[in-house]
């Protein structure tokens, strides 16, 4: 299959990237190589998808039409895997333009485009942010969203643009509820990388609401497993899927697995921007996927992703 993935150079635009052009799809990666973090880390990320002969790069901003539409000209395209994004909760604090020409206006573009081209298939990415403050656990699908960032309430207008768009143009449309992903090539704004940065250079690291909070932490491979499987499924309306592994874990539990690195850590109160716990319900995943799906061990995989940040010294470029 010809595939479009926006949002290339990121980490989850990366990771199913390299399982598709593994699984021999030819891959149109696009990027805007934004610099909301490292944008050397983003080459690192592009130099190993250019390995493959059936990756093609595009750097170009899904906020410009008309770029965008010179880009969709000539090609033929089976399916668009939407992950570009400005993410971050507390960056939409200070830059908030960025959420709207990239989360809202890009993705009406996205859509637009593969109205135009006829193209049928559409996976994009949500959040679990747009379950908010609910402190109904675990999340269900159909729970009334209640979003407290901007981040989040764009994700949540995703949804409704993305439900519009199937309901008037019958296209395939699929939203994935992404709940706190880490492993190899993670995101260094994260909480994980920042710990392993503090480990390494014995910097102090905060720790929001006391390491009280809980996350649904899933992993990078069991994720880009899920998709491999869930994009070939035919889908007869517009989905929107929690994609977790209904676990959490505290922050204080994933400290506890360093506890024999000497590092210095301060504990601070709870950014009103954060929700409390995040805990998806991952049985409509499930019951989609058809078969049983075993999350990896979450204490090995954080210490196998240790171990390749070290390998890869990632603290140097990121
Ligand atoms: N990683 C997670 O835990 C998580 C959780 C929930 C939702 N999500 C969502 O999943 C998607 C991918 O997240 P990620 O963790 O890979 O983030 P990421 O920041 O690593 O990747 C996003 C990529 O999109 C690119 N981009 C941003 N704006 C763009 C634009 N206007 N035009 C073209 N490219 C643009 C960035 O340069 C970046 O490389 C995002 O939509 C994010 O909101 C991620």
């Amino acid at each position: 299959m010809n595939i479009i993935v926006t949002g290339a150079a990121g980490f989850l635009g990366f990771s199913l990237s390299i399982n598709l052009l593994k699984s021999k799809h030819t891959v149109f990666g696009i990027d805007n190589l934004n610099n909301y973090y490292s944008l050397k880390y983003k080459k690192k990320r592009l130099k190993e998808l250019r390995k493959f002969k059936n990756f093609k790069f595009s750097k170009i901003d899904i906020s410009n039409f008309k770029k965008l539409n010179s880009f969709f000209k000539k090609k033929k395209i089976d399916m668009i895997i939407h992950f570009a994004a400005q993410a971050g909760v507390r960056f939409s604090v200070s830059n908030p333009q960025n959420y709207i020409s990239s989360n809202i206006s890009g993705f009406i573009n996205i859509l637009e485009l593969a109205k135009e081209k006829s193209i049928k298939k559409i996976f994009y990415a949500s959040s679990s942010s747009v379950y908010g403050d609910n402190k109904n656990y675990p999340w269900k699908e159909f729970y009334k969203p209640r979003p407290i960032s901007l981040y989040a309430k764009t994700k949540q207008f995703n949804e409704k643009i993305g439900n519009f768009y199937f309901r008037k143009y019958n296209m395939q449309i699929v939203g994935f509820r992404f709940f706190t992903i880490f492993g190899e090539w993670g995101r260094p704004d994260m909480f994980l990388f920042k710990l392993f940065k503090s480990i390494i250079s014995k910097k102090t690291l905060n720790i929001n609401n006391y390491g009280k909070h809980l996350r649904d932490f899933t992993y990078i491979s069991d994720v880009t497993k899920i998709l491999m499987l869930l994009i070939k499924k035919k889908f007869k309306r517009h989905e929107v899927i929690n994609i977790c592994s209904s676990k959490p874990i505290s922050l204080l539990e994933i400290l506890s697995y360093f506890k024999n690195y000497k590092f210095s850590i301060k504990k601070i109160g709870r950014n009103k921007l954060d929700v409390r716990n995040t805990h998806g319900d991952n049985s409509k995943l499930k019951k989609i996927l058809k078969r049983k799906f075993t999350f990896t061990d979450k204490k090995e995989s954080i210490k196998n992703t240790f171990d390749w940040y070290k390998e890869n010294n990632i603290i140097n470029i990121t």
